[in-house]
């Protein structure tokens, strides 16, 4: 009789040691991302009916923030009329110029359809970035808190030049923070509006990094030495904030161009982060790499999706219209949150938050350390209020310890975009009774 195969595999006790000896170190060492082991725990939850507020997914749900009707309908129509084949590596040619005429028309990058590369979504791209310019060893240097940067860091083997983001700073890198890494720095990563606190750059803050990198490319060019690329992650720049304008390094200092990669895509501007659709505008000389990895990775975007939005973004009458939409949408959340909070911190409870300038997160800080639960239980840590506020509270949120920062200070990340106003006001009333009751 034959055994089935499943029969000659390793054993529970086994297992870990079977993979380990099959796979490369890299792979036995790669973390999963602590964000989703977060989010996985609440869903267990809640799949035991237990009443939780969710603010932990860096995500849309169509009942809150729907994917615009108008682009939805034209992407089944492709689908229907039978664009479902492989598009260039690059992405189609009406994507790339519909991209290109949007960058110039709203942003002032004027390189045209030669400086855009289409990926499914904008992973694709950052990894393609990363490929391009990094090799084991090379300097990395990046802020924390921010999205699964330390991961890249670890997979590309590089050193990585971690800057400790500060409350003061709205925890953005500074320029002499910037100044400090960039003589060891191979690339600069920089993402405004920033994931996962909300904040994002004002001209006067970022100019003065764009001039930096700038004046160390003029040393490193004189010395003929390699120069310091810049990945500037611009994935939520339609969702400013009141008041704010998105501000970008080309649209400061120009003369940087051949040294930024932007990144970008519908992922959060459309509330599509399922329909796989991102872009890197690059220098047009630099077009011919990134092509090439994202052909032989095989990172193009869905046919449909990409007829679809170069459809939609050839409209920028209907593009406005529904950004503003879904702004409102985000503000409206992100208002309640603030005030709410801040109300909590006139009547005296440890809580503080910094008002949000863009994308759809809000940094909020649990000042719960050594504090003792209802139930006698001591806070020492991030983890154990995170904990605390979930079994106990109802509330979910992810620690800035998800994000890189080591800096246990109370400080975590809201995501408003599978929030619901009803259940987030019920969600901060249990909050209140709970702080008062501490
Ligand atoms: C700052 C930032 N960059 C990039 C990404 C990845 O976007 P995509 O889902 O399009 O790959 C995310 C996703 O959460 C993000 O928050």
């Amino acid at each position: 009789m034959l055994h089935s195969p499943a029969s000659f595999l390793p054993t529970e006790d086994t297992a870990a040691e079977a993979a380990r000896r099959a796979l490369t170190p890299l792979a036995t060492d790669m973390e999963d991302s602590q964000i989703r082991a977060v989010a996985s725990q609440v869903w267990a939850l809640q799949a035991q009916g237990a009443e939780v507020c969710n603010l932990t997914i860096g995500d849309f749900v169509p009942s809150q923030f729907p994917v615009p009707a108008a682009f939805m309908g034209r992407m089944v129509l492709e689908a229907q009329a039978g664009q479902t084949n492989y598009t260039p590596s690059d992405g189609l040619p009406e994507l790339k110029a519909a991209i290109a005429d949007q960058y110039a028309r709203e942003l002032g990058i004027d390189y045209g359809p030669g400086s855009v590369v289409v990926g499914a979504g904008a992973r694709p791209l950052m990894w393609a970035t990363y490929m391009a310019f990094l090799e084991p060893g090379d300097g990395f240097a990046y802020g924390v808190p921010s999205w699964n940067t330390q991961y890249y860091d670890y997979l590309f083997q590089c050193r990585g030049l971690v800057i400790t983001g500060q409350p003061a700073s709205r925890f953005l890198p500074t320029v002499e923070q910037v100044e400090r890494v960039l003589p060891q720095a191979r690339m600069l990563v920089l993402n405004s509006p920033l994931n996962p606190t909300g904040t994002a750059y004002r001209p006067e803050e970022l100019e003065p990094v764009c001039r930096a990198l700038l004046a160390e490319n003029q040393r490193r060019e004189r010395d003929g030495r390699k120069p310091v690329m810049m990945l500037y992650d611009q994935v939520y720049w339609t969702l400013t904030g009141p008041g704010f304008q998105h501000a970008h390094p080309l649209g400061l200092v120009p003369e940087l161009a051949p040294y930024v990669i932007y990144l970008d895509a519908i992922s959060k501007s459309l509330a599509a982060t399922g329909l796989r659709v991102g872009w890197a505008v690059v220098p047009p000389h630099l077009h011919k790499a990134f092509k090439s990895v994202i052909g032989h990775m095989g990172g193009f975007a869905p046919r449909p999706e990409q007829r679809a939005t170069a459809w939609y973004l050839s409209q920028p009458d209907l593009v406005a219209a529904d950004r503003e939409v879904m702004r409102g949408g985000v503000r409206e959340r992100l208002g309640l949150l603030v005030e709410t909070f801040e109300g909590f911190r006139s009547e005296g409870l440890p809580v503080e938050v910094i008002r949000p300038e863009g994308g759809i997160y809000l940094s909020v800080r649990f000042d719960l350390h050594g504090r003792r639960t209802p139930t006698g239980q001591r806070l020492d840590n991030n983890d154990d209020i995170r904990r605390f506020l979930l079994h106990e509270v109802g509330l979910a949120v992810v620690p800035f310890q998800a994000f890189g920062l080591t800096d246990d200070t109370g400080w975590f990340r809201i995501s408003v975009g599978a929030a619901d106003p009803i259940k987030v006001a019920a969600g901060l009333e249990r909050v209140r009774g709970a702080l008062r009751a501490m």
